[in-house]
């Protein structure tokens, strides 16, 4: 097992990685937290795989649980959701000492994070990541929250957990599309920090992903631990290919593209503007669009999704400060900044070359 502490202003709580972990998962949140009346939150697909050991592991070591199961998909980071969530919690009987454990992909632990955060003014709450983008990502660092129409994540709250076990097993059962999107917040964090990383990945899953994992969140939890309120300008590094990606991801309608391949598309967006204003290398955009392609994700725009439409959502982003967009940036592959030089005109020809990559 790979143990990685996180320690920010708000809280320190341990990143637990390692094969067959779930199937613990009782005993290891016991050592933190008293056993106690606890709503597991997860989805129809992953109820299907792994909601039963989960519910006798927490059983076993004297957690009382009620299970809450909200559709998959993109479309379930709802106010309705998180209504029903809290309702229900409240209806069980559930106080101020239970405990919510979030067992599924992004979209379960943002919100079921966020009705951690908001039930009874915050309850302690556990992330049991089973996707790449969660084990990698999501479910480190306390960004909870929901979509509306007009855009991704717009209401939120930071809600750090008390543990996160990621168990890589788990994505043995991902569907190979729900599999590589994940990878779009690994290419990230390796154009913010650690370009290394990209020789490590190849085309075919990997046996086990434990030590990626475990590199991934180390980037991550470098940036939290210096700005967890997403003050400062560091945290919001990790926004990388996000301002164009959520835009793109709303403006296709929630669902009909993965967050990850839209994160794709953002990434190859933010490398054009890092060219034009940065002096970043035609062959840096075309080694990273190579990498993307390899691994599945897309890197051409459909033409159904609209410019205008992109720019439209992306002007309700939180990126978005006094009517001007902020930007990630990089000057050179493995490291980032923050812009506010990009105009929406920029970012409209970033976008239209997105129609214009020829694939390999
Ligand atoms: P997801 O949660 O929708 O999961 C993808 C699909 O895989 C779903 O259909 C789900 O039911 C299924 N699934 C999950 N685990 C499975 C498993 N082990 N076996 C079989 N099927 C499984 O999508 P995601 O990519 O994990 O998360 C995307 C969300 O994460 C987006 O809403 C994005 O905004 C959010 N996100 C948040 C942060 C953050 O810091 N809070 C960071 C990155 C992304
Ligand atoms: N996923 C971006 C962040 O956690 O700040």
């Amino acid at each position: 097992m790979l143990k990685i502490p996180i320690s920010c202003s708000h809280a320190s709580y341990d990143v637990l990685v390692g094969g067959g972990l779930l199937t613990h998962s009782g005993d290891l949140v016991a050592k933190i937290l008293a056993p106690s009346r606890c709503a597991v939150v997860t989805d129809s697909n992953v109820a299907r795989h792994y909601l039963q050991p989960v519910l006798a592991s927490l059983k076993n070591v004297g957690f009382k649980p009620i299970t809450l199961v909200v559709p998959s998909g993109e479309r379930s980071k709802s106010f309705r959701q998180v209504y029903n969530l809290c309702h229900s919690m409240v209806v069980a009987g559930l106080d101020r000492k239970s405990v919510l454990f979030s067992l599924g992909g992004g979209v379960i632990g943002d919100l079921s994070g966020f009705a951690a955060a908001i039930f009874q003014r915050g309850i302690p709450l556990v992330q049991l990541p089973t996707t790449v983008t969660a084990q990698v990502d999501s479910s480190v660092g306390g960004k909870t929250g929901v979509n509306v129409a007009a855009g991704k994540n717009l209401i939120g709250a930071f809600h750090q957990p008390q543990l996160v076990i990621a168990d890589p097993l788990t994505l043995n059962t991902l569907p190979n599309r729900e599999y590589w999107e994940g990878f779009a917040e690994i290419v990230k964090h390796a154009i913010i920090q650690d370009m290394a990383m990209l020789k490590t990945l190849s085309p075919e899953r990997p046996k086990d992903l434990s030590a990626l994992i475990a590199r991934n969140i180390t980037v991550k939890s470098a940036l939290i631990a210096s700005d967890e309120g997403d003050k400062s300008g560091l945290r919001a590094l990790l926004n990388f290919g996000h301002t164009i990606g959520h835009g793109i991801e709303t403006a296709a309608g929630y669902g009909s593209l993965f967050h990850g391949e839209a994160i794709s598309l953002g990434i190859i967006a933010a490398l054009w503007l890092s060219k034009r204003f940065s002096g970043l290398l035609q062959s840096d955009l075309e080694y990273i669009a190579r990498i993307l392609q390899r691994l599945s994700l897309p890197i051409v725009l459909p033409d159904r999704i609209l410019t205008d439409s992109v720019l439209t959502t992306m002007r309700k982003d939180k990126k978005f400060e006094q009517g001007k967009p902020r930007f990630v940036l990089t000057h050179r592959l493995g490291s980032a900044y923050l812009s506010d030089e990009v105009d929406l005109q920029d970012a409209r020809s970033a976008i239209e070359f997105l129609r214009k990559l020829q694939p390999n």
